[in-house]
């Protein structure tokens, strides 16, 4: 067991005692606190594009009359969010709204302190608006507790024209262009692929890898089912050697960079590709780029028909404060309405979380996200994102971090190795 798995098991089950046992009554106490309607949100969008989305979602509980105390954590894909949240909530004290996305719900759900959306959802008709998959995840214990605002795609591949041509490389479909066109950007001054070098942007990158060699099936066995052999197996060992060879086409001040100034890179010239979910297009957005002519998206290579999802969603702690319980409500319904899915997702780079909105004035990329998110749901070639915890439980997610991140900073770690100890950490879930 590594430290990490053995440290968030041991915090976990204090936290569900504290949280769902003793301290409730101190729990109840506190939301009586909040002011009258206003609903304190916990988000992690902190980077250019991805402020000015959840602008527009403040600007619209606003115009009702309700009040939003912004509660951002800074540091992509919510790992420091999560932590204060945790914190906040055996503190006894926990926002009215928090993003929390995958299997996480049910975690929260489990500790008894999520409210019941049922009364809004039957009125908003979500049972028709959401697909199953996207419903499902909302739900605990056959409860609505949270809403879904998008639908971001994890495996695309960003590339600045104006890089590319001057190179003389076209936009790679296959690892063998991806690092022939390395060499020749190399050549030219640029830096092939801008990355940055924390946990979870290592984890997306592999987590694409792995579904480009290994196929939709394959990528579900692994991170979904947990499957010991599948893990251990040649095609994982493939593909922890191909992600790490990816490191060639990085730069040495890769360490600790933050996802948004990787796609600077891109956005600046300075770099050619990033891999990256569609969050990255809000960057492009805000820096007035087009998609098609400033800036590429395509398919990472070998994952044209597959389709990794990653949704946002907010869930709801349960409120006493009846004013502060209407604002609440007013923002799960706000959420699903047309006119802001289709502005806050044109600014965040998702698309919709309901598939029933015309996306005629969408960009390019957008467009190809929705066609590509609905032929993967009939293909079934749609799986869910283990860097953003739509996989798995939080404790083995957190393991499968530390492994990932381990090999691919340490060239002492052998694929196989890393393969050995992604299976042990897998046995550990059952
Ligand atoms: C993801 C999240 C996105 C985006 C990204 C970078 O986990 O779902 O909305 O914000 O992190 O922080």
């Amino acid at each position: 067991m590594t430290a990490r798995l053995r440290s968030i098991r041991s915090l976990r089950r204090p936290l569900a005692a504290l949280v769902a046992g003793a301290s409730l009554s101190m729990v109840a106490a506190s939301f009586t606190t909040a002011q009258a309607g206003e609903v304190e949100v916990l988000h992690w969008w902190t980077s250019g594009g991805e402020a000015q989305a959840v602008g527009t979602l403040r600007d619209l509980l606003e115009s009702e009359g309700h009040g939003w105390k912004d509660f951002a954590v800074a540091g992509g894909a919510g790992d420091s969010a999560m932590t204060v949240l945790k914190s906040r909530a055996m503190s006894g004290n926990p926002p009215s709204a928090a993003q929390i996305n995958g299997p996480e719900i049910q975690e929260w759900g489990e500790l008894g302190l999520l409210g019941n959306l049922d009364e809004v959802a039957a009125e908003e008709n979500w049972d028709e608006l959401l697909s199953p998959i996207v419903a499902d995840m909302m739900r605990h214990d056959g409860h609505y507790v949270a809403v879904p605002v998008n639908v971001h795609r994890v495996n695309w591949l960003w590339a600045n024209p104006t890089v590319l041509e001057d190179a003389g490389v076209e936009v790679p479909t296959t690892w063998n262009e991806l690092f022939a066109a390395g060499d020749a950007l190399r050549e030219a001054g640029y830096v092939p692929l801008a990355h940055g070098g924390q946990p979870w942007q290592d984890a997306t990158t592999f987590e694409t890898v792995v579904l480009s060699l290994g196929g939709a099936d394959f990528y579900r066995q692994a991170f979904v089912e947990l499957d010991q052999e599948t893990l251990e197996s040649d095609t994982m060992i493939e593909a922890l050697t191909t992600f790490r060879r990816l490191r060639e086409l990085m730069d040495e001040g890769m360490p600790g960079r933050d996802w948004n100034l990787a796609t600077k890179m891109v956005i600046d010239g300075q770099a050619a590709m990033q891999i990256m979910g569609d969050w990255a297009k809000g960057e492009f957005t805000a820096a007035n780029m087009q998609a098609g002519s400033d800036y590429l998206c395509a398919p990472v290579p070998g994952t044209a028909d597959d389709f990794i999802f990653n949704i946002d969603s907010f869930a709801m702690f349960q409120l006493e404060d009846a004013d502060a319980s209407e604002a609440q409500t007013a923002l799960a319904r706000l959420i699903l309405q047309p006119e802001f899915q289709q502005t806050f997702n044109q600014l965040k780079g998702s698309i919709p979380a309901r598939s029933d909105l015309d996306m005629s004035e969408s960009d390019s990329c957008a467009q190809r996200s929705m066609d590509d998110f609905k032929a993967a749901s009939e293909t079934d070639t749609l799986v869910p994102s283990v860097a953003h915890r739509m996989a798995m439980r939080s404790d083995v997610q957190g393991a499968f971090f530390d492994i990932i991140t381990n090999y691919f900073n340490d060239d002492s770690v052998t694929a196989e190795q890393a393969a050995q100890r992604l299976s042990q950490a897998a046995s550990l879930a059952f």
